[in-house]
């Protein structure tokens, strides 16, 4: 059955709006937890725009599910991530002007540093996930470059406007995830997922998890955290049945 690991930046975005201490994502991620899901995200930023240090701290300490960090590959941050030992970190392409993370890393063409940071947390237990385009050139250099877990890059599935772009984007997903599937790979994907456009996704079968924040955060606000989270658990089982 596929997973869901939950992404609560933005309950440090509302926070940090305030600089005060509420709402809090250690509170939030243990609501995720009790209404079913698999992991908590968080992404602690080189700007720590939302997530904090204190905050990661925390999250090891109460996470019962797993603790995936999402970092860019710098120094400063991998000094931390070996610190703090998550239970797995994903590494992403990191721009500071950005609203988020953009495109996916570009392991083709930085394969010495991400394999060098790969070894880094092999050494310390810490398995390792890239964030990449379904593109089967990344694909392969990721798992050259050490990797033993991808995450696909829903990005462009998800920002179509017609159904024929839809299908053609969906396709390079369904392609990736089992090319990724057959190198070895354990197969994630994310970034943009709503409860419009989940479905279809979650259908696929190389996939083991899906990582979504925005979609139930919003909704959060709407219905509470607990249903939000229900509301979107159903819709991926269902789809996933089938
Ligand atoms: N996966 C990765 C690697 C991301 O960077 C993000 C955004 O933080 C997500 C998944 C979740 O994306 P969204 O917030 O659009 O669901």
């Amino acid at each position: 059955m596929i997973k869901l690991a939950i992404n609560v930046d933005h309950v440090a975005t509302l926070r940090q709006a305030r600089g005060i201490n509420e709402p809090d994502p250690v509170l939030a991620a243990g609501i995720c937890e009790l209404a079913g899901a698999s992991g908590i995200v968080v992404h602690l930023r080189e700007d720590r725009r939302h997530i904090q240090d204190r905050d990661v701290q925390l999250l090891r300490q109460t996470v019962k599910t797993k603790l995936n960090l999402e970092m860019a590959t710098s120094e400063e941050i991998i000094g931390i991530a070996l610190a703090i030992k998550p239970d797995m970190v994903t590494l992403v392409p990191e721009k500071r002007a950005e609203l988020t993370t953009e495109g996916g890393l570009d392991v083709v063409g930085q394969q010495k540093k991400i394999a060098k940071a790969i070894a880094q947390f092999a050494k310390a237990g810490i398995p390792v996930s890239l964030f990449i385009d379904p593109d089967l050139d990344q694909i392969k250099a990721a798992r050259q470059a050490g990797a033993t877990i991808v995450e696909i890059h829903t990005g462009r599935y998800c920002n179509t406007r017609t159904e024929t772009e839809q299908n053609r984007e969906f396709g390079l997903l369904a392609t990736a995830s089992e090319a990724a599937c057959e190198l070895n790979l354990k197969v994630n994907a994310g970034h943009g997922l709503n409860y419009i456009n989940v479905g279809r996704v979650a259908g696929l079968e190389a996939l083991d998890e899906l990582s979504i924040g925005h979609a139930i955060m919003a909704r959060a606000m709407m219905v509470g955290l607990d249903r939000a989270v229900r509301e979107m658990l159903d819709i991926i089982y269902k789809a996933n049945k089938r």
